[in-house]
């Protein structure tokens, strides 16, 4: 019978304790006395030998295991579960890398296609400011209406930047940091004060100036709009030496802790009027264009947030 056995681990010991016949233990092993140590030690664990009596009082004790078949069943339903995991995150990944593709297709044709539609009729009002610096150099709205046009250009700019990987050059981030900020004051109420907070040392990082500008601006008029009534924003620029910190913080009314990542998400706003865009578009600038990360550092509704920034130093 255990001649004829074909699949069940089988090892024949005598009263001694010495083997006296093994069966269907991996063939290639067998030579190795720890292996076979080990098979027996696992078929004591299984269950208890069957005794063979064979007169004249000897004995001897077979051990067995389970068989090569129900061990590979009890196997394969995994093995199979695992198959179809693994295939069906293969076909997750797939789906959502293509659609990840055809956003950055819309995003980047939407871009380039407004910074082209505004280009015309900017090139043209530039062209009317030259002539009406002429005609009325005393009136002062001239110089304003000056500023406004190159505001108009700058953000045509931005937007062509957006739409192509952008050119980085080594720029001083205090100095762009403190003109974002100064830019931003002049624009906003007298309730809000403003901070800022720079290094001693220059800190010299490659940059999209325009773009980085953009993300300041993004991130403080969010502060700006959280405040209601009387409120302060603090600009702080840390550097460790191997990252620069740019925290910004308000002490506006603050975000649920839920929604700390789906504010990132383009279209998300809790704002009439708002587009939801701005800190998508933040994110991009900081983590695809300049290698950096952008997040909640820590907010509490109605007692503010903070945003941070990381640049890697180089
Ligand atoms: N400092 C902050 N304090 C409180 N809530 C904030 C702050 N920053 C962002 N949020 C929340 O995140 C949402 C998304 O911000 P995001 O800048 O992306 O869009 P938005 O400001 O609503 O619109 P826009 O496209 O005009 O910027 C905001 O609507 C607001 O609810
Ligand atoms: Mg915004």
């Amino acid at each position: 019978m255990i001649q004829y056995n074909e699949t069940i681990p089988v090892i024949v010991l005598n009263e001694e304790g010495d083997i006296i016949m093994m069966r269907n233990l991996d063939s290639l092993r067998i030579e190795n006395p720890a292996y076979v140590e080990k098979s027996l030690a696992r078929m004591r664990e299984h269950s208890a030998p069957i005794e063979i009596n064979l007169g004249e009082d000897q004995k001897q004790y077979l051990y067995y295991d389970r068989s090569t078949i129900l061990t590979n069943l009890t196997y394969y339903p995994v093995i199979q579960l695992s198959v179809i995991l693994v295939f069906l995150l293969v076909a997750y990944y797939a789906f959502s890398t293509s659609r990840k593709a055809e956003q950055n297709q819309v995003w980047v044709g939407l871009s380039k296609e407004t910074a082209h539609q505004l280009g015309t009729p900017i090139s043209s009002l530039m062209a009317w400011m030259e002539i009406l610096k002429e005609k009325l150099r005393e009136e002062k709205f001239v110089g304003e209406l000056e500023k406004d046009v190159h505001r108009l250009e700058k953000i045509t700019d931005r937007f062509s930047k957006i739409g192509a990987k952008p050119k980085l050059r080594d720029e001083n981030l205090n100095d762009v940091v403190e003109s974002a900020v100064a830019y931003l004051q002049t624009r906003s109420s007298n309730k809000i004060t403003f901070e800022v907070i720079t290094t001693d040392t220059p800190i010299v990082l490659p940059l999209n100036v325009l773009l980085f500008e953009w993300v300041l601006e993004n991130i403080c008029k969010n502060a700006m709009d959280a405040i209601e009534g009387e409120g302060a924003i603090k600009v702080s620029v840390i550097d460790n030496n191997k990252f620069v910190f740019i925290d910004i913080g308000d002490n506006g009314k603050g975000i649920p802790r839920r929604k700390h990542k789906t504010i990132f998400k383009p279209g998300f706003t809790t704002k009439e009027r708002g587009w939801g865009l701005g800190l998508s578009l933040t994110k991009r600038i900081v983590e695809e264009y300049h290698g950096g990360k952008v997040f909640v550092a820590n907010s509490e509704p109605g007692k503010g947030t903070t945003i941070r920034i990381i640049l890697n130093r180089v």
